[in-house]
């Protein structure tokens, strides 16, 4: 039988068990640490954000990043619908409702659609912006890099300042990308917008086990952040709290996990860049099957990679593929369901959605962890040759 070739899993080469043994042999476990304040500095090093205050996880990042904003019930906040969920609930933790936006060719939200809903969906009155439809105010908008790919948001940007839309960026999947066109050159995805935040998982690129990482470029939401993620201390010695704050501080040895895997991020970027253009060059040429592009307007993490399916010309659809690859020990993965259709969210506004259906229905994730070997793809390649009917 043989070995079972895994979607994505971490690569810990590094100086990680150094790093987490003095963490040990010092005692320094939770969340004070060298370790926390070096993983907020290289990030600020690597991104050139201003201000960087680690959390436990991304999710966690999300919510935070909406209640600094000031997102509060009766609110409705504009998403992507095919995205992984957690930004969503984000939204609905502050007790405010999305608004579902489609997708363009790169999985990222549609920004022409998301303009085009902005310029006649909403009103701007009084200085914010109000869905002409529900009556309610719009303060935010979270745009996702999925996959790596940087969102194509240039002309969104500017329209949403107009419009005094604040712009979250759930840059989860894309610590490392950055765009290399103006107006945007040499900014990383999680810089542009007012907030950005990352997610260090045991799927990402690079992990702390589990962790995350809000950035700003405004002091003041800086400030908030790191107030409201460590229980909102008014006074630290007599315990003052005058505000609700949350438990959401990255521990020391998380984070010296995150420090030795982000020495490694652009030998780790390098090496799926690689990978990515050893598929693509043979997947391209199976009859039916191609390898998505990611932006030209972007250097990308190429964190996952997305195959697409002609189901006429391949003969096997997305279920049918997944299935034959699993037969042969190989993983892979759908896209995420879209938001707009799961349960809670059956209800809330969705706007034009079309390619995202495409999208899900067409795209398979394939093997892609760091130290995948060139004959494990060599070997995914090969079954995607003998899966064709
Ligand atoms: C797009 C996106 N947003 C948010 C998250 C949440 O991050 P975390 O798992 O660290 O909470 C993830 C991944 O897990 C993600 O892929």
């Amino acid at each position: 039988m043989s070995e079972f070739i895994p979607l994505s899993v971490p690569s810990l080469q590094g100086n990680e068990w150094q790093y987490i043994k003095e963490c040990l042999d010092t005692e320094w476990v939770s969340t004070a640490g060298k370790y926390v304040d070096k993983f907020e500095n290289s990030i600020c090093d690597l991104t050139q954000a201003k201000y960087a205050v680690a959390c436990v996880n991304g999710t966690a990042a999300l919510h935070i990043a909406l209640k600094i904003i000031g997102v509060t019930s009766d609110d409705e906040v504009i998403v992507p619908t095919l995205t992984f969920i957690s930004p969503i609930n984000a939204v609905k933790y502050v007790n405010a409702s999305p608004i579902f936006m489609d997708c363009d060719e790169y999985y990222t939200i549609d920004c022409e659609k998301t303009i085009e809903f902005i310029l006649t969906e909403t009103e701007f009155k009084n200085g914010a912006s109000y869905n002409k439809r529900s009556g309610k105010r719009i303060p935010a908008i979270i745009i996702v890099h999925v996959f790596g790919n940087a969102v194509n948001v240039f002309e969104l940007l500017s329209i949403c300042r107009e419009r005094n839309i604040r712009v979250v960026e759930d840059s989860a999947e894309s610590i490392g990308s950055y765009y290399i066109q103006e107006p945007l050159l040499n900014k990383y995805t999680g810089t542009i917008g007012d907030i950005g935040c990352y997610s260090f998982n045991g799927n990402k690129i690079i992990t702390c086990g589990g962790g995350g990482m809000i950035v700003t470029n405004d002091e003041e939401y800086g400030r908030k952040a790191r107030y409201l993620t460590t229980q909102a201390k008014d006074d630290e010695v007599r315990y003052i709290h005058h505000e609700v704050g949350y438990n959401y501080r990255l521990t020391n040895i998380q984070a010296a996990l995150g420090v030795a895997q982000l020495e490694q991020l652009q030998k780790y970027i390098t090496i799926k860049k690689t990978n990515y253009l050893l598929y693509k060059n043979q997947i391209d040429n199976i009859e039916g099957l191609s390898l998505a592009e990611v932006p030209q307007f972007a250097n990308s993490n190429y964190w996952l990679y997305c195959l697409r399916i002609d189901q006429e010309e391949y003969g096997k659809n997305r279920e049918e593929l997944l299935k034959f690859l699993l037969e042969n020990q190989i993983q892979s993965r759908p896209v995420w369901y879209l938001n707009h259709m799961q349960r809670p969210y059956q209800k809330c506004q969705n706007y034009k959605i079309e390619q995202a259906y495409i999208q899900l229905e067409r795209t398979l994730n394939i093997p892609c962890s760091v130290n995948i070997t060139s004959r494990q793809i060599e070997r995914v390649i090969e079954v995607l040759q003998n899966g064709k009917k």
